[in-house]
């Protein structure tokens, strides 16, 4: 008897102890956070970390304002974040998802569908470790596997793949949802003198630099190939965030300098992609950031940027570098491939003249 009322018994108080009575989804409270907590951590491994998550690192996977739990007979049944795309990624909404099986997944799915055929969203992405069981579950959902990359994450002394979906809503809206940007010449590269007679040194980033770089990232021909800009003067640098990452170890800034005129005319970062010091199965793995200011490119800083930035990688005893790419910025890429990097996939989609898709690229450091 006791066996049969049990389960009923455990869903009834956990409810009670969640504070919601009314509807399915809820946002995660102060009141609620401990059985959040207990659901998240025994499938702690989904988020690429295999060390339990407490009160306070569970808001910097979770952002409250944006992380829903969906509720069901016997508690919290799946956990999902989501987040607008940021500058030309607007169109975009990303989220992730962690339920407690495929049925609980489809179901956090169509909330997670309503909030973004809401905001006109174009497309939903989401990324997935290959060892989590979601991978074989978002296809059957309507996912599109956009992009993998191979064995970038080590989990027990294993390696695997971190794989991208993406979900297609275009038709689903009752209206034509792209905007007419493509006549408009949003983002036309215009003709800067070169400086042919530079002679550049690479060294790291020094708090001086900071007013050179945003004024270099701020010049059309730059900030159209970047995911953020969409206007002059619109490249913001937070001074103080940048210097705090410095600090904190969570971003590796080299700069080019023209030795002639002392002029700061490039930059070239690594990025952690873990999200926590230990016990992430992203340790080793980093993005990739690079610009050259406009009266500066196609003159080899960019390749001297790279060269230095691989050896500051092999350092940091990093296995792979990943980066994402306009997959219409041909120089980029060009140069991504003259250095290594291959194509991972492609992903959807960015506002830069119209609508263009971007792609994931990546480079091993270690041999096989
Ligand atoms: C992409 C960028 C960093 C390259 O730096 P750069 O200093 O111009 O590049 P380099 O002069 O060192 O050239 C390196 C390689 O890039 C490629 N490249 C550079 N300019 C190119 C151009 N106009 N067309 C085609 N390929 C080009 C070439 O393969 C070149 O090697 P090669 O000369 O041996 O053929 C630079 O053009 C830039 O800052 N662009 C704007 C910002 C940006 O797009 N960043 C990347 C965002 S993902």
């Amino acid at each position: 008897m006791k066996k049969r009322y049990s389960g009923k018994w455990i869903g009834f108080l956990e409810r009670y102890r969640l504070g919601v009575y009314l509807g399915k989804i809820a946002q995660v409270s102060d009141k609620n956070l401990d059985v959040v907590l207990s659901f998240i951590n025994r499938q702690v491994e989904k988020l690429g970390t295999v060390l339990p998550l407490d009160r306070k690192s569970f808001f910097k996977y979770f952002p409250p304002d944006r992380t829903f739990i969906v509720l069901g007979k016997t508690g919290i049944e799946s956990l999902f974040v989501m987040s607008r795309g940021r500058g030309k990624g607007l169109a975009t909404l990303r989220t992730r998802i962690y339920a407690q099986d495929e049925e609980a997944l489809e179901e956090a799915f169509q909330y997670i569908k309503k909030a973004a055929l809401t905001m006109e969203a174009m497309y939903i992405r989401t990324a997935v470790f290959s060892y989590a069981e979601e991978c074989s579950w978002l296809p059957k959902l309507g996912f599109e596997k956009a992009a993998v990359i191979p064995e970038i994450a080590c989990l027990q002394g294993n390696l695997y793949d971190l794989i991208y979906y993406y979900y297609d809503l275009k038709n689903e809206y009752s209206f034509r949802v792209e905007r007419e940007y493509v006549d408009e010449e949003l983002y036309k590269t215009i003709e800067v003198e070169k400086k042919r007679d530079a002679k550049i040194v690479v060294r790291g980033l020094r708090l001086g630099d900071l007013d050179e770089l945003e004024w270099a990232l701020n010049h059309i021909n730059v900030f159209a190939t970047l995911g953020s800009g969409f206007y002059e003067g619109l490249v913001w640098w937070d001074r103080d965030r940048i210097v705090k990452m410095v600090f904190e170890g969570r971003l590796y800034p080299l700069v080019a300098q023209d030795a002639s005129n002392g002029r700061i005319v490039g930059m070239a970062s690594l990025e952690p992609l873990a999200r926590r010091s230990i016990g992430d199965v992203l340790s080793n793995a980093y993005s990739l950031a690079i610009f050259v200011a406009a009266e500066y490119q196609g003159m080899g800083v960019g390749s001297k940027l790279m060269k230095e930035l691989l050896l500051l990688a092999k350092r940091l005893h990093a296995r792979m570098l990943t980066l994402e790419v306009f997959e219409n910025n041909f120089p980029a890429i060009k140069l991504y491939e003259k250095y290594g990097f291959v194509t991972a996939g492609r992903l959807p989609i960015w506002i830069q003249k119209g609508y263009v898709w971007s792609l994931k690229m990546y480079k091993r450091l270690y041999s096989i």
